[in-house]
Formats: structure tokens, sequence, C-alpha cells
């Protein structure tokens, strides 16, 4: 009886040891719920024209790497501002080789913490 009390103790001893060494789980990154609210805005109106892989155009230009891009669109204009005007303002400026057939109603029909998702996802987009 002794020596199984002992066993046992020697293997909850092992088995603490192993838990210890163990290294804690990777955390897992959550994403956050206004990029992906963002996204959502642009599933639901620039998809059909913008896709976000590198040279694909739909109707409109990729937005792959926007944010960087959208920095030396316009001088003066900071990225988040020229992706905000693209959307308020599509006419503002035209992207060479592109028409301007972007709805400039686009913005109306947002919210402004959609339209600010949106921008925030874009933004992400270096
Ligand atoms: C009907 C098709 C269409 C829709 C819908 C559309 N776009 Fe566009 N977009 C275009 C076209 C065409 C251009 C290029 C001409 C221009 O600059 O206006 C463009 C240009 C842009 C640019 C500038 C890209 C650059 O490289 O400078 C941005 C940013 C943009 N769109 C964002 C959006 C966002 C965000 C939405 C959704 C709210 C949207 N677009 C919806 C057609 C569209």
């Amino acid at each position: 009886m002794k020596k199984i009390f002992i066993l046992s103790l020697m293997l909850f001893g092992v088995s603490l040891t192993a838990c210890a060494t163990m290294s804690p789980p990777e955390p897992t990154p959550t994403p956050d719920p206004f990029i992906v609210q963002g996204q959502n805005v642009f599933n639901a109106r620039c998809a059909t024209c913008h896709a976000l892989v590198p040279d694909t155009i739909i109707i409109g230009p990729s937005l792959y790497g926007i944010a960087t891009r959208a920095e030396t669109r316009v001088a003066g204009q900071s990225a988040e501002e020229y992706i905000l005007l693209s959307v308020l303002r599509p006419g503002d400026y035209v992207v060479e080789g592109f028409n301007n057939v972007m709805v400039t109603n686009l913005a109306k029909e947002l919210t402004n913490e959609d339209m600010n998702a949106l921008v925030a996802f874009l933004m992400t987009l270096k």
C-alpha cells in the first residue's frame, strides 16, 4: 500500500514538472473589431470594383498597398485624407488610365462609423 502511495506521489511530481516546463500557448491574434467592420463595409460596397490582390483590375484599380500609395498621390494630403476623399469626392483625383465611375453617393449611404472603419481597414493595406 505504502509503495503505491509513494509511486503515485512520484507520478504526481513528474506531471507537475511536465506542466511547469510546458511553454504557454501562443497568443492567437484577435482581429481588431473596428478593422473587421471596415472590411465588411469594403466587401459590401467596394469589392465589386476593387480587388485587394496586386495588379488586378475589376472596374477600379486594385487597392493592394493603397495605404502606402495614398501617401504620395496628392501633395499635402495624408494617406488617410486621400482615401477618405477618394470616397467622398472621387472626382478630385482620377487615377491615370481610369475613368471616374465611382458613384459619389457611396459615402452618403454609410454611417460615419462605417466610413471611419472603412478608412481604418484600408490603412492596414500597406
Ligand atoms: C463602380 C465601381 C466602383 C466602386 C463601387 C468603388 N470604386 Fe473606387 N474607384 C473606381 C475607379 C474606376 C477608380 C479609378 C478612377 C478614380 O480615381 O476615380 C477608383 C479609385 C479609387 C481609389 C483611388 C485608388 C488609387 O490608387 O489612388 C480609392 C482609394 C477607392 N477607389 C476606394 C473605394 C472605396 C473605399 C469604395 C467603397 C466605398 C469604392 N472605391 C467603390 C471604381 C469604383
